[in-house]
């Protein structure tokens, strides 16, 4: 039993990070988002109400304290749209916003999109939502914190300072742009002016969280092979998103952390562009498409879909030490036979012994697959059922399924989800937490 827990995708992101964290938010004092910003939709259907939320951690339905720390990127107005949302639902908003988190300025999604088409077929497809130019300034330090936001005074200089250089930068792609600073400043001042009295030094919050013994769920968002140091750079994000960007992101240091869960969905699903060896171009993939529902929760598009990769998801348990596992849509993968799963690669005739996270060696690689029975496909109810009366009432295909993938990951199994609803999940091991 630990006090603390992350909560991690292990693949490129949607692994139902959500639905978990909120499950696992039951039994939490607090629950912490530590990077990205609202490039991330975490869904979370409990008690007849669908959630999805883009910045707010997903312990807002429950109630609990919601830390927004350092390491993410925030868009103020987003946020305060999921402010009002939450409380149009009646919920209670606990919210601590860390005063040195980065803010996105509409400059930053105009750069976004400018970028991702001069970067052509190196593009990763991303949301648009000024991640990657917000964390640039953070690392260029020029960016703006929400300190600054809150500081009016504070801010004008350097929203000045900021807004000349991405005026020029903006003006090599679009000579024609312009935008008023003026007006830019003032709305910011509102939104700082409405945010003021959540922002706090959460570092030193969560140190005494921590150390009093509450209990804390960090919820990673993106996932492992879309992060920026461990990832399929560049077709990814630009935080660690995944284990590795707590401390940073937090200033919990990492002793202090505790159990990480590595989620991965019973097939691999993907947004965006970039290498995905084992994705499947076919009816196949349509069926698991509809089935799984697999449409970005952000933006709306279709997600690609492939058979599950053991290869790349056994590196992320490697470096981020996940302690357990969690396989969620399983019920999408009904009625689909036989299903595959990749345990490997081979490249010119060798079979690799370790996982190549240069993306231009993937390409030439090709994926080595064992092949399994599938299951029938059933009705929400008969899922429910399944789940309420726990492991042994799962197919038997299911079982060889599962326990495949635990033993050529060798690392065990916590939950399994068969469907969006909290109640969906059958538990294996309810200790770790
Ligand atoms: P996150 O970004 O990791 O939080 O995941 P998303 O919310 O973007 O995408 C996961 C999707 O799968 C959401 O629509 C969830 O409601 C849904 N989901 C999660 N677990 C299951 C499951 O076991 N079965 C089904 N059918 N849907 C699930
Ligand atoms: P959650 O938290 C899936 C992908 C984008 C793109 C790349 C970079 O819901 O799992 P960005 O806007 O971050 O610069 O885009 O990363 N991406 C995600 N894919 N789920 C997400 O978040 C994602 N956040 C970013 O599609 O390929
Ligand atoms: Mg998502």
């Amino acid at each position: 039993m630990s006090n603390n827990l992350t909560i991690i995708g292990l693949s490129w992101g949607d692994e139902g990070k959500g639905k978990f964290t909120d499950y696992f938010a039951q039994r939490a004092d607090v629950v912490v988002r530590y990077n990205g910003g609202n490039n991330a939709g975490h869904t979370i259907k409990a008690n007849g109400i669908k959630y999805k939320l883009k910045i707010m951690p997903s312990g807002a339905p429950l109630e609990k304290e919601c830390v927004i720390a350092n390491g993410c990127v925030v868009d103020p107005k987003i946020l305060l749209e999921e402010i009002d949302t939450l409380k149009k639902l009646h919920k209670k908003i606990n919210l601590k916003l860390s005063s040195t988190a980065h803010v996105i300025f509409p400059f930053h999604n105009i750069l976004d999109g400018l970028e991702e088409t001069s970067k052509g077929r190196f593009s990763a497809g991303t949301t648009k939502r000024g991640i990657g130019p917000t964390y640039s300034d953070k690392a260029a330090r020029w960016g703006l914190r929400i300190f600054d936001l809150i500081n009016p005074e504070i801010m004008r200089p350097k929203l000045e300072q900021l807004y000349k250089i991405k005026k020029q930068l903006i003006n090599i792609f679009d000579p024609s742009w312009d935008t008023d600073i003026n007006s830019i400043f003032e709305e910011y001042k509102s939104y700082g002016e409405r945010l003021k009295p959540y922002v706090i030094d959460t570092a030193y919050y969560l140190n005494n969280v921590i150390d009093s013994g509450k209990k804390v769920v960090f919820e990673a968002a993106q996932g492992n092979l879309l992060g920026i140091d461990h990832g399929y750079y560049p077709f990814g994000t630009s935080s660690n998103s995944n284990a590795l960007g707590i401390s940073a992101g937090t200033g919990i240091p990492p002793k202090k952390i505790g159990r990480i869960i590595g989620i991965i969905k019973a097939y691999t699903s993907r947004v965006g562009e970039g290498n995905f060896p084992t994705e499947l171009i076919n009816e196949t993939a349509e069926q698991i498409r509809e089935q799984g529902g697999e449409y970005g929760t952000v933006t709306g598009r279709p997600r690609r879909v492939g058979w599950l990769d053991l290869f790349n998801i056994e590196y992320g348990i490697m470096v981020n030490g996940v302690d357990r596992i969690i396989i969620t849509l399983l019920d999408a993968l009904e009625g689909i036979n036989p299903l595959k799963i990749c345990t490997g690669y081979e490249l010119n005739g060798k079979v690799l012994k370790s996982w190549p996270i240069q993306p231009e060696i993937v390409d030439i690689c090709t994926p080595l697959y064992k092949s399994f029975q599938g299951w029938e496909a059933r009705t929400r109810e008969e899922w429910l059922e399944i789940a309420q009366k726990g492991y042994d009432a799962l197919p038997e295909t299911i079982k060889i399924y599962v326990q495949a993938i635990k033993e050529e990951l060798q690392t065990d199994i916590a939950f399994l989800s068969v469907g969006p609803d909290r109640k969906e999940t059958i538990v294996l091991d309810n200790n770790i937490f």
